[in-house]
């Protein structure tokens, strides 16, 4: 899901990223799990996407909310990602798999700043480095 600034704009809704995370959790398809998550991310240029869980019955087929949110915003035509937001209804805030953090290293720096959040409003704030030290990335490569 894309929230433009214009959409923001006409229906005056002064939305954050963890609204646009809240609010996309609960379009959250996870009938297996019963396990809701939703995640919400601002790009370079300010816009703000989002994504939810969608599970499948072929349990591995199932996606995760982050996975959603970077496809949306990738769909758009961005690529660079500033800010993240991901919440849950969970004892802790909910850290990302680990499919997730390699997925959000793809397209944000180290120092981007990652809030994992329970509904009830507890937060911990961390960054993308920080939740994947020793990231594989394309230096690795080099000398292909
Ligand atoms: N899940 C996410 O969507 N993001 C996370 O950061 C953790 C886990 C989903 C995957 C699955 O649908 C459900 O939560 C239970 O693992």
């Amino acid at each position: 899901m894309q929230f433009s600034d214009q959409m923001i704009k006409k229906r005056g809704i002064a939305m954050s990223l963890k609204d646009a995370a809240l609010s996309v959790r609960e379009n959250a398809y996870a009938p297996y799990s019963n396990f809701k998550v939703g995640a919400a991310l601002r790009t370079s240029t300010g816009q703000i996407f989002s994504g939810c869980n969608v599970e499948n019955v072929a349990y591995p087929e199932g996606t995760c909310a982050e996975a959603g949110a970077i496809a949306a915003m990738v769909a758009a035509g961005e690529q660079e990602l500033t800010e993240v937001y991901v919440v849950a209804s969970s004892p802790q805030p909910v850290p990302p798999c680990g499919g997730c953090r390699q997925k959000l290293a793809e397209f944000g720096k180290r120092d981007v700043k990652v809030t994992l959040a329970t509904v009830d409003g507890a937060e911990f704030e961390t960054t993308i480095g920080d939740l994947l030290p020793g990231a594989f990335d394309a230096s690795h490569m080099e000398d292909v």
